[in-house]
């Protein structure tokens, strides 16, 4: 290591005094535990039996790779750029343009929606976990896990309960700073998260189910595929890797000037892709292992479907019926944390940084609101079920205006950003590192960027909305 690096190293501040992580893997875990998460393990699943499996997967990946990563990687440029907030990286970028400056309050409105009902589901994660370290999945009937969940998701306290536990948690991390907090605890859950997935698919691909699991994943059926299919993985990637709500640009406020943005957004989404392809190699394995069982049960499939399968094919053996879905649902709350995490800290970064108000303080206010808004948003499955607003309940109300709206409108206005408004040459710059790394695939991402992604946006945005 140089004298050079190892400054770096040991660097906590950037020039304009705000924290950077302190090492590049810090770095791309922070951003990779940003992207993996429910979206992986939860919603992967759920849309991919929902699409018709294999073929549905392809074209998710495609669009990773023409959109998602161009979007992420312009992200990160606009972030590290600024290197304080985002707001203060929109006006540095754009010369000062202040127009642009008020995208920045873009992640504080996406971060509260965000939060508010991703915790509501973490929260249901945490309570599984809870139930399976009490082994209390043991000898239940498959109406009895639907009786089970659907009783607790409506019950007015319990799940608000268990919500607020996990933004305690996620507030304590955010409130412990960029190194000690949020670099530090995704070091230590994002290898845990990949050891616990690694070892469920060992034990899913023994199960009887496995080559039709297997099929299911890996054998593409174009006959299935229609314009919604295509629409849903696009839908798809947005959210799984976390972009267009600038929680990555957040994130990229903290990187060092040595971090090679291209490399690090295709690493973060080959590991996405990786966790989620894992998480369907745990699941439809277990899923083919229990005659009658369909892939596409939608978003129950991970509270009523997978805990009663659990239980089903690890039968005769207790104790593996117990360790798989306790592990199992620690996944899912590690995956959730290191995803909540980030969002948190897209509205606590601007109290922080904006308005000076200290990292603890703003930590536990965006915290407390989104308590609130979050226990509105589970009310709306048990006794406000039939408060709405557009004929959608709240749950479903923040994920329309965060998934449908913010992420395709805010991924649309970064593209025209940095493709058109943006002297090309300082995009170049931030994107080389100053010219000093290797710029070949500089033009194909600025072809994306200008052209491949605002077309695609376009078309998702004006299908989903027509639906
Ligand atoms: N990408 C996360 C997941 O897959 C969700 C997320 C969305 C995180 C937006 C941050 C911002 O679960």
């Amino acid at each position: 290591m140089t004298n050079n690096t190892k400054l770096h190293e040991i660097m906590s501040v950037n020039n304009n005094g705000s924290s950077v992580f302190a090492s590049k893997v810090g770095a791309i875990l922070a951003a990779a535990g940003s992207a993996v998460g429910l979206g992986n393990i939860w919603r992967f699943p759920t849309e991919t039996g929902a699409n018709g499996g294999a073929a549905f997967i392809l074209i998710y990946i495609f669009f990773m790779a023409v959109i998602g990563v161009p979007i992420m990687v312009t992200e990160f440029a606009i972030g590290r750029h600024g290197g304080k907030d985002v707001m203060h990286s929109f006006f540095k970028m754009s010369d000062g343009k202040t127009g642009w400056k008020w995208m920045g309050l873009l992640p504080v409105v996406a971060g509260f929606l965000v939060l508010s009902y991703y915790a509501v589901v973490a929260g249901w994660t945490l309570y599984y976990a809870a139930v399976a370290c009490e082994n209390g999945f043991a000898g239940k009937t498959s109406a009895d896990f639907a009786a089970d969940f659907a009783a607790f998701s409506s019950n007015p306290v319990d799940p608000i309960l268990w919500l607020a536990v996990i933004i305690i948690l996620t507030v304590g991390v955010v409130a412990l700073g960029v190194q000690k907090g949020i670099e530090r605890g995704a070091k230590i859950m994002m290898p845990l998260l990949f050891i616990f997935v690694a070892i469920l698919v060992i034990c899913s691909l023994t199960l009887p189910g496995a080559s039709k699991g297997l099929e299911f994943l890996f054998k593409p059926d174009f006959s299935q595929v229609t314009g919604a299919t295509a629409l849903s993985a696009m839908g798809q990637a947005f959210f799984s890797l976390s972009v267009g709500i600038c929680c990555l640009c957040t994130y990229a406020c903290y990187f060092r000037k040595d971090v090679n943005l291209i490399q690090d957004g295709v690493q973060v989404a080959t590991i996405d892709t990786l966790v989620a392809l894992m998480a369907g190699l745990v699941i439809f394995p277990a899923v083919y292992s229990i005659p009658g069982m369909e892939p596409n049960a939608g978003p129950s499939l991970v509270f009523i479907t997978l805990p009663n399968v659990f239980q089903q094919v690890f039968g005769d053996v207790p104790f593996l019926a117990y360790s798989f879905s306790l592990v199992f649902y620690l996944l899912l709350v590690m995956a959730a944390l290191t995803s909540s995490i980030s969002m948190l800290e897209m509205a606590a970064a601007y109290f922080h940084e904006e308005l000076r108000i200290s990292r603890p303080v703003s930590a536990v206010l965006v915290g407390s609101v989104c308590v609130v808004l979050g226990g509105i948003c589970s009310l709306s499955f048990g006794v406000w079920s039939d408060v709405t607003l557009f004929g959608l309940g709240a749950f479903d109300l923040f994920d329309f205006l965060v998934a449908k709206l913010l992420m395709p409108l805010g991924s649309l206005a970064m593209c025209i950003f940095v493709g058109w408004v943006v002297d090309e040459k300082k995009v170049r710059d931030e994107l080389t590192n100053g010219g000093t790394i290797n710029a070949k695939v500089y033009p194909v991402y600025l072809f994306l960027v200008r052209y491949v992604a605002p077309i695609g946006i376009v078309l998702i945005f004006v299908n989903e909305l027509s639906k």
